[in-house]
C-alpha cells in the first residue's frame, strides 16, 4: 500500500491520486481544468474525499475496470503523463474499502454518454471489480466525480494538502482548484495562465525503453506478424533498413512469427533492443514543459518573489525516454533562509512533497557550492525543478522521490549550476548597486554642504542645486 503508510499520508495520497487523474483527463480533453476538491468529516476519524473534474469522463463500460482493477492503465504509449502505473486510484479505493467497508462512488459523463453512476468494490482476491450499484444518472457537463470514504487524519494532513494544491497551480498554471473542507472554502487558486499547453502527441515506445512487460504486451497485440514487420510497426525509430540491420546484428530470422518466440528469446530480444546503439534518439513531441513565461508567472502569483530566473536543459534521453528539465531560481521573503536554497520538486507537473531528502534532485542540489554564488543564511532563495519525461524513474510506487539515473542527475546538476551563476550575477549586481547608491548619497550630501558653504562665502542667499552634478556623476536621479 505504497503512499498509504499512515492515516495522515492516506488522506494526502487519496487527494493526490484523484487530482492527478483529473488533471490528466483535462489534458486529454484539452480544456482548462476546473477541479473541485471536497473533504467532509463524516464520523470519528472518518472522512469522504470527493474530486470533481471537467475532463474527458470515463466511458460507462470502462468504469468498473478503471476503478476496480489494480494495474489497469490506459496510458501505454510513450508520453508525458502524471499517471504511470494504473495503480493510483485503485490503491486509494482499496484503502477506503479496507478502512470503512464502503464502495467508491463514480459519476462520469463522456461527450457520448448521458452520465452514469457506479458504486464499486474491488474484489481483492481476484483483482476484479464488484459493481454494487449502477444506473444512468444525468450530468450536465462531461467530466468525472469520484468519492472515496476512508479513515484518516485530516487535521494533520490538511497543511500538506493545501501545499500540494498550491504547488499544483504552479506546475499546471492554467488549472483552477478549489478546496472545501466541511463546506468551507479553504483554498481557491489558479488560472494564472490563459494559454493551454500544446497538445501532447503520444509516440510508439522507443526500442531502448522496452522491458519484458512492454514487449510481452506488444507481442500479444501483434501475434501474427513477422518479427521484421512487428519491429517496424510497434516501435518509433525502426524502419525497414534499421530493422534489417538490427536483426542481422541479433542473428534472428526476420520472417519468424513473433508469437512463436519463447520466453528466453523474448528476453534476449528485449535486452538487444535496449543495448543496440543504432537507433536514433527518441521523439520529444510527447513532452509538455510548463514554459518560461508560464512558470515564472505562476511562481510570482503564488509566492512573494523579488527576483526569478528560468533555465531549461534538454531534450536529453535516459534509457530510450526523452526528458527535459526546466527550473527557476527565485528570491523572496516567502522562502526560508538557509545555506542552500529550498527545493520544490515536480515530476511531469506533479509536486513531490514527501521523501524530499531521499531523492536524486535534493542530493544534486547539495553538491553545488552555494557560497560561491553569494548564497548564505541571509538570502531567502528557492529552486523550482521540473522534470518532464515519458517515464519518471520513481524510487517506489508511492511516487515521491526519484531513483538515481546518471543522465538525469547530470542534467539537474548542470541546470542548478546555471541558475546559481545567474543568481550570483544578480546578487553581485545588487550589491554593486547598493554600494553605488550609498556612495551617491554620501557625495550628494557633501556637495550640498559645499554648495551651502560656497553660497555663504559668496554672500548668495539662494543655495544652488547640486542635483545635476550628482546626476552626471552617477547617471541616475539623486535621492531626496
Ligand atoms: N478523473 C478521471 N477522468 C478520466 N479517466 C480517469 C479518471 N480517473 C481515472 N481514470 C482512468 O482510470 C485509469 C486508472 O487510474 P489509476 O489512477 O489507477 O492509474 P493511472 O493514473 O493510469 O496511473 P497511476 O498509478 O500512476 O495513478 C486511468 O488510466 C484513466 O484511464
Ligand atoms: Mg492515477
Amino acid at each position: 500500500m505504497a503512499g498509504f503508510g499512515n492515516p495522515t499520508q492516506a488522506v494526502y495520497s487519496t487527494v493526490r491520486e484523484l487530482v492527478e487523474n483529473s488533471l490528466d483527463s483535462c489534458e486529454d480533453a484539452q480544456t482548462y481544468p476546473i477541479l473541485d476538491i471536497e473533504i467532509k468529516n463524516v464520523g470519528p476519524d472518518t472522512i469522504t474525499v470527493t474530486v470533481s473534474d471537467n475532463g474527458t469522463g470515463v466511458p460507462p463500460e470502462q468504469v468498473p475496470l478503471a476503478f476496480g482493477r489494480v494495474l489497469y492503465g490506459s496510458k501505454y504509449s510513450q508520453q508525458q503523463k502524471r499517471g504511470t502505473f494504473g495503480l493510483g486510484v485503485t490503491m486509494a479505493i482499496l484503502y477506503g474499502q479496507i478502512t470503512t467497508d464502503s464502495p467508491v462512488i463514480i459519476h462520469s459523463k463522456t461527450y457520448k454518454s448521458k452520465g452514469h453512476l457506479y458504486k464499486i468494490f474491488v474484489d481483492v482476491k481476484n483483482n476484479r471489480p464488484l459493481v454494487e450499484y449502477e444506473e444512468e444518472h444525468h450530468r450536465d457537463e462531461t467530466g468525472t466525480t469520484v468519492t472515496i470514504k476512508l479513515k484518516g487524519d485530516l487535521k494533520r494532513s490538511q497543511e500538506r494538502i493545501i501545499e500540494y494544491l498550491r504547488l499544483s497551480t504552479v506546475s499546471t498554471p492554467h488549472a483552477k482548484l478549489t478546496l472545501r473542507i466541511d463546506e468551507e472554502i479553504q483554498l481557491d487558486l489558479g488560472g494564472w495562465s490563459d494559454t493551454l499547453p500544446s497538445p501532447i502527441r503520444p509516440s510508439k515506445p522507443h526500442p531502448r525503453s522496452v522491458d519484458m512487460e512492454v514487449l510481452r504486451r506488444l507481442v500479444q497485440n501483434n501475434e501474427k506478424r513477422s518479427l521484421d514487420d512487428f519491429l517496424c510497426s510497434s516501435f518509433q525509430k525502426i524502419g525497414p533498413k534499421t530493422s534489417t540491420r538490427f536483426l542481422r546484428f541479433m542473428n534472428l530470422n526476420p520472417n519468424c512469427i513473433v508469437s512463436e518466440l519463447n520466453r528466453d528469446e523474448l528476453s534476449q530480444l528485449a535486452n538487444a533492443l535496449r543495448k543496440y546503439d543504432g537507433f536514433e534518439r527518441p521523439d520529444s513531441k510527447c513532452l509538455s514543459i510548463i514554459g518560461k513565461n508560464e512558470l515564472l508567472n505562476a511562481i510570482k502569483s503564488v509566492f512573494n518573489v523579488k527576483i526569478a530566473e528560468y533555465a531549461s536543459h534538454g531534450v536529453s534521453e535516459w534509457q530510450g525516454n526523452p526528458f527535459v528539465i526546466e527550473a527557476v531560481v527565485a528570491m523572496g521573503d516567502d522562502f526560508p533562509r538557509s545555506d542552500i536554497p529550498t527545493l520544490y520538486r515536480f515530476a511531469n507537473r506533479v509536486p513531490l512533497l514527501y521523501d524530499s531528502t531521499d531523492g536524486v534532485l535534493t542530493r544534486t542540489l547539495k553538491r553545488v557550492n552555494w557560497s560561491r554564488y553569494g548564497i548564505n543564511k541571509s538570502e531567502p532563495v528557492a529552486i523550482f525543478l521540473h522534470l518532464c519525461s515519458s517515464k519518471i524513474p520513481f524510487k517506489a510506487a508511492g511516487k515521491q522521490s526519484l531513483a538515481s539515473v546518471s543522465e538525469i542527475e547530470q542534467a539537474a546538476y548542470q541546470i542548478i549550476k546555471e541558475l546559481g551563476r545567474k543568481l550570483g550575477k544578480i546578487n553581485s549586481r545588487y550589491r554593486r548597486s547598493a554600494r553605488e547608491s550609498k556612495k551617491m548619497r554620501e557625495f550628494s550630501k557633501s556637495f550640498r554642504q559645499i554648495a551651502r558653504f560656497s553660497a555663504a562665502l559668496a554672500d548668495i542667499d539662494e543655495v544652488p542645486s547640486v542635483d545635476n552634478l550628482v546626476k552626471k556623476l552617477f547617471e541616475v536621479e539623486p535621492d531626496e
